[in-house]
């Protein structure tokens, strides 16, 4: 097991552990997520908890049945008591990027449902300033997508359009494309970036979110994991 995997599977058992009988779930994508939805069928198998959730990709779907956690949509369940998922990058403010499996359009729909989000990361996820460490995707409809792609360009960003290891282009569970976003110098302002991209027709999600995340646990190699509650805003 490599050592980026078994901090990711620590943040994933201390994630499982904060789940309660009876809590609707929002269920993120990819990786760290995988790991918590093992831990979390270990307790709904030994513990005998019962909970329910919403995937947020046909993956998560897929592995939570699989794994004998029950799902279900939102239009059943559209307010969750918590939402766990992964993220690509958490900044001290705990903004986030968030796309990298490209599951961003439905992670934020459901993010939205939580009462409380909890994001669960390995080492390494942490920066002072987004965009420095990974590529923002932006998810955009394929109708136009040559000139969405110059738009979003314009904003001081080179975009790349996703592909497959075969050259084809990565289509999401929606239909749609993804973008990912270079800055040179990382994003200045979040805010800003993700008002500008919102606005430009053809951009379906922007992977920076925003107010979105309460507490974040952060994986170690050593299997231990630390947990992060939200800072306070500034008044
Ligand atoms: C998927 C995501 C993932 O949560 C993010 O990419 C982190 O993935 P991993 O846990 O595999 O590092 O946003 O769209």
């Amino acid at each position: 097991m490599s050592t980026g995997t078994s901090a990711k599977q620590a943040a994933g058992v201390a994630a499982a552990a904060l789940v309660e009988t009876g809590m609707r779930l929002g269920l993120g994508t990819g990786s760290t997520v995988a790991f918590f939805l093992e831990a979390l069928a270990e307790r709904v198998r030994s513990d005998g908890l019962e909970v329910i959730g919403v995937p947020t990709s046909e993956d998560t779907a897929q592995r939570a049945t699989k794994l004998g956690i029950p799902v279900t949509t939102l239009e059943e369940l559209p307010e969750l008591d918590l939402v766990i998922d992964g993220a690509d990058e958490v900044d001290p403010a705990f903004r986030l990027i968030k796309g990298g499996g490209g599951a961003l359009l439905r992670e934020k729909i459901v993010a939205a449902c939580g009462k409380r989000i909890v994001i669960i990361v390995g080492e390494g996820k942490r920066v002072e300033k987004l965009g420095t460490t990974f590529l923002l995707p932006v998810e955009i409809v394929p109708f136009g997508a040559k000139a969405t792609h110059a738009k979003v360009g314009a904003v001081g960003c080179q975009p790349y359009l996703r592909t497959l290891e075969n050259g084809e282009t990565f289509v999401t569970d929606n239909g749609n494309w993804i973008l990912d976003c270079k800055f040179p110098y990382g994003i200045e302002d979040p805010e800003q970036l993700h008002r500008q991209l919102s606005e430009t027709p053809g951009v379906v999600e922007v992977g920076v979110f925003l107010g979105l995340c309460h507490h974040v646990i952060e994986g170690r190699a050593d299997g231990t994991a630390s947990h992060h509650e939200q800072p306070a805003t500034p008044a």
